[in-house]
């Protein structure tokens, strides 16, 4: 296999391993929500690693999307199959919907959540809309676990060619997975 397309691949699956992230958050915020009421200094640590994890997603995302082009320009897909083919178009879609999911979570919710735990230092109250901002960046969270995953399984399909009904079939076990994630521990992992 030529060079290129070798180091293509590698970024492009190296990348969306690292966007892991939804899925770790999420057990970050269960492991959280089993300790009791907010904390500030616990809560301060929790919302550090969820508000700087999104840096990282960004570049991760950044670079799946600009490996992703890249392969489909070096495998000879052409730059039209990015409108023409459904399933690169698919991924195209679902990781700009990635991007934006996240950009909504960083750049909106996230400061409120993080002015709210910055009050609880100060010795306030926790503030009544906190719970449910959380649960509304889970549920987000869990959508881009959802979606994540569902790239993967069109990436296979791509490159080793998955039949219809296997892609159905992956693409619902995906979200069965992550609507365990977002109400479970996952303790065994796939359970
Ligand atoms: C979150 C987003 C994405 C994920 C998780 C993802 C994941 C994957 C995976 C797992 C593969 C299979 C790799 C292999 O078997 O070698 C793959 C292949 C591929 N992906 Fe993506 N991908 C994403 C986004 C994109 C985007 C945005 C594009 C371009 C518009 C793209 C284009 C391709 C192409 C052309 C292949 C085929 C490579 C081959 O035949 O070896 N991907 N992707």
């Amino acid at each position: 296999m030529p060079v290129d397309i070798s180091l293509a691949r590698v970024f492009h699956i190296v990348a969306f391993v690292m966007m892991a992230a939804p899925m770790y958050m999420l057990i970050v915020v269960n492991e959280r929500a089993r300790m009791g009421p907010p904390d500030a200094k616990m809560d301060r640590y929790m919302e550090n690693i969820i508000t700087r994890n999104s840096i990282r997603c960004f570049i991760f995302q950044g670079t799946v999307l600009g490996s992703g082009l890249i392969l489909v320009w070096l495998l000879d897909y052409g730059m039209g199959a990015v409108a023409s083919n459904w399933v690169i178009l698919s991924k195209l879609v679902g990781t700009l919907l990635l991007v934006a999911l996240l950009s909504y979570v960083h750049f909106y919710l996230q400061p409120q959540i993080n002015r709210m735990v910055d009050g609880l230092a100060s010795g306030n109250p926790p503030p009544p809309e906190l719970p449910a901002l959380r649960r509304r960046r889970k549920r987000l969270s869990a959508t881009c676990l959802f979606i994540l995953l569902s790239m993967v399984v069109l990436g296979l399909r791509l490159s080793q060619g998955l039949e219809d009904w296997l892609t159905i079939l992956l693409v619902g076990l995906a979200a069965i997975f992550a609507w365990r994630v977002y109400s479970s521990l996952v303790r065994l992992g796939w359970v």
